[in-house]
């Protein structure tokens, strides 16, 4: 069965999405959201793609996934917030994917900024851009994937790899969505907090690769913007992250 259609988005996601379009191959959900943002589109529209050629991962790194595997959408916002503390919406993305796969009793963690991890492998990856009063979160979840390329085989994992179950794409989005959709509209201090609850980088060991040079500490807290905040007194609001122990 086709677990991702127009009909079937329409028929399942809440009354919180006004609009969703659904590609079945495009370049990226997130440069599709960003040009349909421009056009208009309102807050809480989403674009979902069952193929991406041209997928955006973090760090300008590509985003990789076989046609018919992954969960690939991005959610238009027109936030109220200030621009300082847009940064926390990245992160509430990955909270509601969190508290969402623990409603379907599948244990997850944030390695921070915004990796989903299932155990140590990672399931899904998620890409906030702004342009203007916009931000679009992007998400790219590996739902049916048995296997994966040498490069990450050590390092990623799918919903039915870790789990041994099957999923249904659109049945996850809308369940994804509505978790996200309270955090979005609520207090910014909920996403931080919440954050908290989930984020396996938290008291750990860290190595923070910022390109001019790495830089290792123990990493204590993020900040009301989201960036992470070393014991040291350090903070990196971008940046890839090694949790050492
Ligand atoms: C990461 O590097 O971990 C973030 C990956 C984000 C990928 C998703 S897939 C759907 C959306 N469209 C994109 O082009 N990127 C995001």
């Amino acid at each position: 069965m086709n677990d991702l259609s127009e009909v079937r988005l329409r028929r399942h996601l809440s009354g919180w999405v006004p609009e969703v379009r659904y590609l079945p191959e495009t370049d990226s959900t997130n440069l599709q959201a960003l040009a349909w943002a421009r056009q208009g589109a309102p807050h809480g529209s989403v674009v979902v793609a069952d193929h991406q050629s041209a997928g955006r991962g973090r760090l300008d790194r590509r985003w990789l996934a076989p046609p018919g595997s992954s969960l690939l959408f991005s959610v238009v916002l027109r936030p109220e917030l200030k621009p300082e503390l847009r940064g926390l919406l990245c992160l509430a993305a990955g909270v509601a994917g969190c508290e969402f796969l623990s409603s379907l009793e599948i244990k997850a963690g944030l390695k921070w900024p915004n990796d989903i991890l299932l155990g140590d492998r990672k399931v899904a990856g998620i890409l906030a851009e702004a342009s203007g009063e916009v931000v679009v979160l992007g998400a790219g979840l590996n739902v049916h994937q048995t296997g994966f390329p040498p490069e990450i085989a050590e390092s990623a994992t799918s919903l039915a790899a870790h789990t041994a179950r099957s999923f249904d794409r659109t049945e996850v989005l809308a369940g994804w969505i509505s978790h996200l959709a309270p955090l979005v509209d609520g207090p910014p201090a909920v996403i931080r907090s919440e954050y908290g609850r989930w984020c396996s980088t938290l008291g750990r060991r860290v190595r923070v690769d910022l390109g001019e040079g790495g830089v290792e500490d123990e990493a204590v807290d993020i900040d009301g913007t989201g960036a992470l905040v070393l014991a040291g007194g350090r903070t990196v609001s971008a940046g890839d992250v090694v949790q050492l122990r």
